[in-house]
């Protein structure tokens, strides 16, 4: 038994009840599913705020999904649920809260954070959020001068992980809402190449550096971030002085900020309580609040509260993060699939999936349980995927006819999104025809006797048959719009932690990203210096030596 009760995942009867239901299913097809109830397509299908989710075409039965809420229950999600939402330190390896949903309660909320003399956060959240619009707005207006005067235009924001790719994902995702005259670029990798690019064209007395860090020690920004200092003190010809007027910090680590020369009246906040992953709602989320203005970005967190009110209050039949959550349990424990695909049909949505992919596999890429037993049961996924229809060139081939099965979500919006001009919105049908086409041919597939009814000769008849039975969820929005944009980020964000609880591990630390961080520092100065280092396995050290070789040192 653990903290909260339950045994082993795989000893408890509810996982035991399923394994035996799998194997009753065998072979079953989504042809027969469908063909047993004309209305499937109709009753497998919930809604949460603008999404509509289908998940038809997923290989369930009731009674699957009957098991499957079961063992959520007995799992505790719903226990575990209400511990994240009052601000309890789950996350137990960190000894933290985990209160992302937090960051979009409403002014009047009440969250308290356990055993911190039970202070309510929201008034601190709401006070971030107002310093972000004064300044956002500033920017906007050109206002915001730079050393010499003029008016910042251009916006780098730099950063890593979560303090990257949360941002630059909805930025691409809410271009269509950003503010044209204004030039933003995220810079997130420490190969120079990525600043040197971002840096081109650019005016340092009208640039703006917003330097987003949790920790403000994480080596690749604040390596780019000293470099943008000194092109920024080189271009302008100035010196320290300048800094000021150029750099805001988003951070925890006020002691740090303020050591790299940022003032700290300049730092926008947020705590503890919010992991890296689950950040781009907070302060981190500037640059992009900065590109679409405060009330966009106000209305962005009202679509994430919509999600986190459905999760906390809906039953579980209709509980969309819970359902996600689950199928993905099913997938990985009983159909030993390894990967789940996010397949946007949005141009829009290029990022998402690199987005989700930190969310997901930083979160539930864990193989000890929460007591620190290793686990024998599948955890988190590998996530992957691109846009539609570009993968249906690339990839497609396999997910279609390959041995593995992969999961896949298609995410889809009924209207394109506003502004495009009339000719080109008019392609957003034929977009629209494929993803519908792609759900159809994935689970339908097409049998030997239909290709052969076409007239195929008997020894192509195997390689233009499609199986089939390829599991989808269809995910129907209105129109891409900042409220649409965090209920999807909501959705998957909730969808991580119900399948966190059911494996019982922490979702919300990353021990895991330390060690190669650790090697790194140490194996620097062996590249540079042709220091020696302690400990390097023979391939390492063979390696090293090549590259210093190469390097003519
Ligand atoms: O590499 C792991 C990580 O800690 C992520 O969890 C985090 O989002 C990223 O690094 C960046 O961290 P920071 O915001 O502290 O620079």
């Amino acid at each position: 038994m653990n903290a909260e009760g339950r045994g082993r995942l795989d000893r408890m009867p509810q996982w035991q009840a399923l394994a035996r239901h799998r194997e009753e299913l065998g072979e079953v097809h989504l042809r027969e599913l469908f063909a047993a109830d004309p209305r499937r397509g109709e009753r497998y299908g919930v809604r949460v705020g603008d999404l509509y989710l289908d998940y038809s075409k997923n290989l369930v039965t009731d009674e699957t999904l009957r098991l499957l809420r079961e063992l959520a229950e007995a799992a505790g999600v719903a226990r575990l649920r209400e511990a994240m939402f009052r601000g309890e330190r789950i996350n137990t390896t960190e000894d933290r809260a985990v209160l992302h949903t937090a960051l979009r309660a409403p002014r009047d909320a009440v969250v308290e954070v356990e055993g911190e003399s039970g202070e309510n956060v929201v008034p601190a959240v709401h006070a971030v959020l107002d310093r972000m619009s004064a300044f956002a707005e500033a920017v906007r207006a050109g206002k915001w001068a730079g050393h010499t005067g003029l008016p910042v235009r251009s916006v780098v924001n730099i950063g890593i992980g979560g303090s990257d790719l949360g941002p630059a994902m909805a930025y691409e995702a809410l271009r269509a809402y950003t503010d044209r005259e204004l030039d933003v670029r995220f810079v997130s990798n420490v190969d120079g190449a990525d600043l040197h690019e971002a840096l081109q064209g650019l005016d340092p007395a009208r640039t703006l550096f917003v330097v987003a860090s949790k920790t403000f020690t994480t080596i690749e920004t604040i390596t780019n971030a000293t470099s943008a200092r000194n092109w920024l003190l080189a271009g302008l010809g100035a010196g320290r002085e300048a800094v000021a007027k150029h750099f805001v910090a988003l951070s925890t680590n006020a002691e740090a900020v303020a050591e790299f020369g940022i003032d700290t009246t300049n730092m926008f906040e947020f705590w503890d309580w919010v992991g890296g992953r689950y950040s781009y709602d907070s302060a981190i989320g500037l640059s992009l609040m900065i590109a679409i203005g405060p009330d966009r970005f106000r209305e962005m967190l009202d679509g994430f509260r919509t999600v986190d009110e459905h999760f906390r209050t809906a039953p579980p039949e209709e509980n969309a993060p819970l359902l996600l959550g689950l199928l993905g349990i099913w997938y990985g424990g009983f159909w030993d699939a390894q990967s789940h695909a996010v397949l946007p049909y949005s141009h829009y949505l290029s990022k998402f999936t690199a987005y989700l992919q930190q969310l997901d596999m930083e979160s539930n890429g864990k193989s000890v349980d929460r007591q620190g037993e290793p686990v024998s049961w599948q955890t988190g996924p590998v996530v992957w995927g691109t846009p539609g229809t570009n993968g249906q060139h690339a990839y497609f081939q396999l997910l279609h006819q390959g041995t593995k099965l992969i999961p896949a979500d298609l995410i889809g919006f009924a209207r394109p999104v506003a502004g495009l001009e009339p000719a080109l919105a008019a392609q957003h049908d034929l977009l629209m025809a494929n993803l519908f086409a792609q759900g159809q041919a994935l689970a339908f597939g097409k049998t030997e006797d239909e290709v052969r009814a076409e007239g195929v000769a008997e020894e192509q008849v195997p390689h233009r048959t499609f199986r089939g039975n390829r599991p989808t969820t269809t995910i129907l929005a209105s129109e891409l719009t900042p409220s649409v944009l965090g209920q999807l980020v909501a959705l998957y964000e909730h969808k991580v932690f119900v399948q966190g609880a059911v494996w019982d591990i922490d979702s919300f630390d990353q021990w895991g990203v330390e060690l190669g961080k650790v090697l790194a520092k140490r194996i620097e100065p062996a590249l540079t210096e042709g220091a020696e280092v302690e400990g390097l396995d023979a391939s390492t050290a063979a390696l090293v030596a090549r590259y210093r070789s190469l390097r003519g040192r």
